[in-house]
């Protein structure tokens, strides 16, 4: 199955062309074209993503990105030209809101009236920033409509589950051709620890798409976090990546010039919440007292909130998989590109649950990604063929910015 994939629930605009095989037993993902834009560098000033130049900058880049997950012109049916006659008018109505993607897509359309060789377009509907989800769906159901192909609406965290499919492979546009000709098996039950920006939770999974929550984060996401302690530090958006390299550099020179204690919240609550506005509020109390900071409080403290952060994450998954003993431990999320948090997992896997494997996504696949949302999107087509339908103007196919795995 070939799938045409499309990711905008946030500050990264993704397309991706996928080809599935192998169904649930033997899950085989060969990537035959990608295009990737991260906005951060524009929402670097706001100290975090701004919905409405989200909004702009996804319509925008759609139909470049979409150019280049098709570049392969083998992949263009050698039917006649069908779609000559498409007027503006047909795409008034779902691309209301979007006018510069919906400009865009009408120049697409009468340069290329082909159709591509695909099976179905699968989109994130949710959850996310809502604006920007709109204009992805939109988008897809357009593609849809005029293509005639089945729609699949993904849920972006359980794209995030599935980032770990890959087996390892690494992804970019430069390689016109990446598979993974070995599957990846999930054994079940599983355990999914997903971490990023808008998300902190736990979820046991006791079968494919089967999905138990077994805690989240009642405030900040970690990510949020991250990125909110990175602004206090002075350091640029997205901030994980920025403090996980101070926090590496302090740990690898053992600098220890301040003393900096943090709390660690809900670490002994007997469930598996998490909590990181305290946190984040008493890295702010501790900067405020401190004063003028130097570059080695800076590096100290992003270790010290590295340390507090992931002490809590690490802490919670034991509680889980002492509790229920899965045989697979998988993990996604922007965050989970964190090294040290993946040495303490690791770490944590090999000494006491050497029973169970635990899964990393390749770390461009642990930010948000297209690729995962068309393996999601594969294996829900997998499950329930004949759910998914050609988009029509009389379905209701909303975003949602808090859809729940
Ligand atoms: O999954 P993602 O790309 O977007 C969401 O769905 O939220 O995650 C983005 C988040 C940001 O908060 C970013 O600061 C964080 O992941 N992040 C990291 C690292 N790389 C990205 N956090 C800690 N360490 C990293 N190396
Ligand atoms: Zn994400």
């Amino acid at each position: 199955m070939r799938i045409l994939a499309i990711e905008t629930s946030c500050d990264e605009t993704a397309v991706s062309l996928l080809e599935c095989s192998g169904g649930f037993s033997n899950p085989i993902f060969s990537v035959l074209g990608t295009g990737l834009f991260s906005q951060a560098h524009l929402h670097e000033k706001y100290g975090g993503v701004f919905p409405a130049l989200a909004k702009r900058e996804h319509q925008k880049n759609l139909v470049p990105l979409l150019k280049v997950a098709l570049k392969d012109t083998a992949l263009l049916e050698a039917k006649p030209p069908r779609l000559g006659g498409l007027a503006s008018k047909d795409l008034d109505s779902i691309l209301e809101q979007e006018p510069e993607l919906k400009r865009q897509l009408v120049e697409y359309f009468s340069e290329n009236s082909n159709i591509p060789n695909i099976d179905a377009v699968a989109v994130t509907q949710g959850p996310g920033l809502e604006p920007a989800l709109w204009v992805g769906l939109n988008f897809a159901k357009t593609l849809s409509f005029v293509w005639q192909k089945p729609l699949i609406p993904v849920n972006h965290m359980e794209g995030h589950v599935f980032s770990v499919l890959t087996n390892g492979k690494e992804i970019s546009n430069d390689k016109s051709q990446i598979s993974n000709k070995e599957s990846v098996t999930i054994e079940f039950p599983a355990l999914a620890l997903l971490v990023s920006g808008g998300h902190t939770e736990l979820q046991l999974v006791r079968d494919w798409l089967s999905y138990e929550r077994l805690g989240e984060t009642r405030d900040d996401a970690i990510g949020e976090a991250f990125d909110k302690v990175a602004r206090l530090l002075g350091l640029p958006y997205p901030g994980g990546p920025e403090i996980s390299k101070l926090a590496s550099i302090a740990r690898a020179e053992n600098s220890n010039t301040y003393t900096i204690t943090l709390p660690r919240p809900m670490i002994k609550s007997n469930d598996y919440d998490f909590s990181y506005a305290g946190l984040k509020t008493a890295v702010l109390y501790a900067i405020k007292e401190h004063g003028d900071m130097d570059d080695t409080y800076k590096k100290e403290m992003a270790r010290a909130f590295e340390d507090a952060a992931i002490d809590v994450v690490c802490a919670k998954s034991e509680k889980a998989l002492a509790e229920y003993l899965p045989k697979t431990f998988i993990t996604g999320g922007g965050v989970i590109g964190n090294t040290y948090l993946r040495e303490r997992l690791t770490t944590l896997i090999q000494t006491k649950f050497p029973e169970t494997k635990i899964l990393f996504p390749t770390r461009e696949l642990s930010t948000d990604n297209a690729v995962m949302i068309g393996m999601a999107g594969y294996l829900r087509y997998e499950k329930t063929p004949h759910t998914y339908g050609v988009y029509n103007q009389s379905q209701t196919l909303a975003a949602s910015g808090t859809l729940r795995l």
